[in-house]
């Protein structure tokens, strides 16, 4: 039976240990060992949004598990001109032993996991970015060691990033706040269930509307852009409600002086993170970004290895 990872949740039993995968993979990589677990496998990678991170961390991650990965826009899709997802899923199912996605919506996402023979891997949409939260546990778990009931402060957009975070925080018993104005808090359903597993695992989910009330006391500072992909219109109003959400230094000196601050990046510097902030001494972002690649070879050896 094939898995899929579609949701942070889907991966629940095996979190803790594809974190220490992870870890393992980082540490013989960086001792120049290599692991061909992949050898002669190949991975489709459909992208219908830009990527820099997810796309080349993939990429190298299937390359030096001895494996191969092939990018493909929509737009060089037979997808782009009609086929549809469920054809495009039984079709390449024959060919690859994964699929990476990253699409527009969720709903897409899911008819893509529905026809597909072999794992697909969310790389993203309107809903969830669970590879992204892997690498950020992953990142904590570095920075601070014991993960349970460290306090996670997440100030912005309720957007797919935070949803992510919501679940994975509440899976290993941390305490997230949410910081963000009325109208751009996380999805409900998204809300409900991270606040029963939070109760299950001992953390818990707070929604604020006050950033500095969401950060003080935090281990973590996180933040993501105001205007996710496919939100451009949007630009202006959001402007203007994210205004004084901006993580900056005055922000960061209400969490803990030994704070780390982190963002999945791309980042608009000038709008939700300052220059100081993003270039200071808390900020672990470009861990956070190399750690995408060491947590997906961890996704893939699991989901494609038959680990
Ligand atoms: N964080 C992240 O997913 O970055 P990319 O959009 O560059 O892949
Ligand atoms: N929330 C952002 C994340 C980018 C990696 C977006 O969806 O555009």
């Amino acid at each position: 039976m094939k898995r899929d990872l579609i949701s942070i949740v889907d991966v629940e039993k095996d979190l803790i240990a594809l974190l220490e995968l992870s870890q393992s993979l980082k540490n013989r990589s960086m001792a120049g060992q290599i692991s061909e677990s992949l050898k002669g496998q190949s991975l489709a990678m459909i992208f219908e949004k830009p990527s820099t991170r997810t796309r080349v961390s993939f990429e190298v991650a299937m390359t030096e598990l001895g494996g191969h990965a092939l990018y493909l826009s929509t737009a060089d899709l037979q997808l782009g001109r009609g086929e549809t997802i469920a054809d495009t899923a039984r079709v390449l199912s024959r060919y690859v032993d994964g699929i990476v996605y990253r699409a527009f919506k969720h709903q897409d996402m899911l008819e893509l996991a529905r026809h597909s023979t072999v794992p697909v891997i969310n790389a993203l949409d309107d809903l969830e970015h669970p590879c992204q939260i892997l690498a950020d546990l992953l990142t904590v778990k570095e920075k601070k060691g014991e993960m349970k009931g460290l306090k996670l402060a997440y100030v912005g957009d309720g957007n797919n990033v935070c949803n992510s975070l919501l679940l994975g925080c509440a899976l290993l018993g941390m305490n997230m706040t949410v910081g963000c104005p009325e109208d751009y808090s996380p999805d409900e359903r998204i809300l409900e269930t991270a606040k029963r597993i939070a109760a299950q695992y001992g953390g818990g989910v707070e929604i604020v509307e006050d950033p500095m009330l969401a950060v003080k006391g935090a281990d973590v500072v996180y933040t993501d852009v105001w205007v996710s992909m496919g939100a451009e219109k949007e630009r202006r109003r959001r402007e203007k409600a994210f205004r004084d959400y901006q993580v900056n230094s005055q922000l960061v000196s209400a969490a803990k002086d030994d704070c780390i601050v982190m963002h999945c990046l791309p980042a608009h510097r000038g709008k939700e993170i300052t220059d100081d902030v993003f270039d200071g001494p808390h900020s672990v972002v470009l861990d956070e970004a190399e750690n995408r690649l060491h947590a997906q070879k961890a996704v893939l050896v699991h989901l494609l290895g038959g680990t």
